[in-house]
């Protein structure tokens, strides 16, 4: 075990424990924003720097400090670590400038982007970003793709965190897409634009971190804060079939899997109960899902409402 102090706060972790999951574990504001890494997804983080913590003191045995910010989800904690993330001034003047990195070519489309309300990187912006932009060269630009006939890359948003790339690497099989080319010319693509076609491809729009992995069945049909989040479950011989319904009254607008208070799928799921599944009689309704108090989609205030509701819809 391994004792780590983050932001004043100490916890004891098993060794080889990361920075940001030994934040995690303490929960709160300590825990550093993390905008590629992903647990259920093997080798990825290290990608977006979102995550950078200082290191004020390395070890009991060694307490000379890290001579640079560190990567929380790729650097595991020694004993007697100490980190600065919400307290330290370097971090945050380094998080902004991450920010800026990752908006220098993101279009601000937020207004008509359908991951509006549920975009981390949205999320980052508010909290850290700045108020104008210091660049007035053009930003990089692709034409938008079709990746099968149910999902939309929009390549223009994307900010390279290989997510997507992971999923079809580690839970489809026969992956056809990747990141093509090197520098400002990366891009995902599909192996000579095959589709992605097989049963768990769509879960590639809920690692997406931002909205440059759309639901086609989805996309320009609401707001995602004008629908209703629910706990929903099916019978489904291909995944657990356990899902969150979103409800625009009785109409089931999109289905996605349930995600945990990091915004991290709980279990994946297939693209029968994603894509094919749209009707409320295919569903056994459980009840509202409760939405971090951070969101946009908590802001109406659904949970009790809905409470009553659900009743009638059982
Ligand atoms: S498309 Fe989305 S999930 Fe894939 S690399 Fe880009 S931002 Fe990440
Ligand atoms: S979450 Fe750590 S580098 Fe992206």
């Amino acid at each position: 075990m391994a004792k780590v102090t983050i932001d004043g706060k100490s916890i004891e972790v098993p060794d080889g424990t990361t920075i940001l999951n030994a934040a995690r574990m303490i929960g709160g504001d300590i825990v550093p924003p993390a905008m590629c890494y992903y647990s259920k997804l093997k080798g990825s983080g290290g990608k977006c720097r979102t995550c950078l913590v200082e290191v004020s003191k390395g070890s009991e045995k060694d307490p000379r400090p890290m001579p640079k910010l560190v990567a929380s989800c790729s650097t595991p904690v020694m004993d007697g670590m100490e980190v600065g993330n919400a307290t330290s001034a370097k971090v945050q003047d380094a998080r902004k400038g991450v920010v800026e990195f990752l908006l220098l070519n993101h279009p601000l489309d937020c207004p008509v982007c359908d991951q509006a309300g549920e975009c981390d990187l949205q999320n980052l912006g508010y909290e850290h970003g700045l108020v104008s932009t210091r660049t007035h060269e053009e930003r990089r630009t692709f034409e938008m793709e079709d990746i099968g006939d149910k999902i939309k890359l929009h390549m223009n948003r994307c900010i390279l965190c290989y997510r997507c790339v992971y999923v079809a690497d580690q839970i489809t099989d026969n992956r056809v897409h990747g990141i093509l080319n090197r520098g400002d010319h990366s891009e995902i693509s599909t192996y000579i634009h095959n589709v992605i076609d097989n049963d768990f491809s769509g879960n590639v729009i809920d690692v997406c971190p931002v909205g440059a992995l759309t639901d086609k069945t989805f996309r320009f049909k609401s707001r995602v804060w004008y629908t209703r989040p629910m706990d929903a479950h099916r019978n489904c011989d291909k995944c657990c079939g356990k899902t969150a319904v979103w409800l625009f009254g009785d109409e089931v607008l999109r289905v996605t899997a349930r995600k945990d208070q990091w915004g991290e799928v709980e279990d994946f799921i297939c693209n029968t109960c994603r894509f094919d599944k749209k009707s409320l009689a295919d569903w056994t309704i459980e009840g509202p899902r409760h939405i971090d108090k951070h969101s946009v989609i908590a802001q109406n205030h659904y949970e009790l409402p809905e409470l009553e509701k659900v009743k009638t819809l059982k």
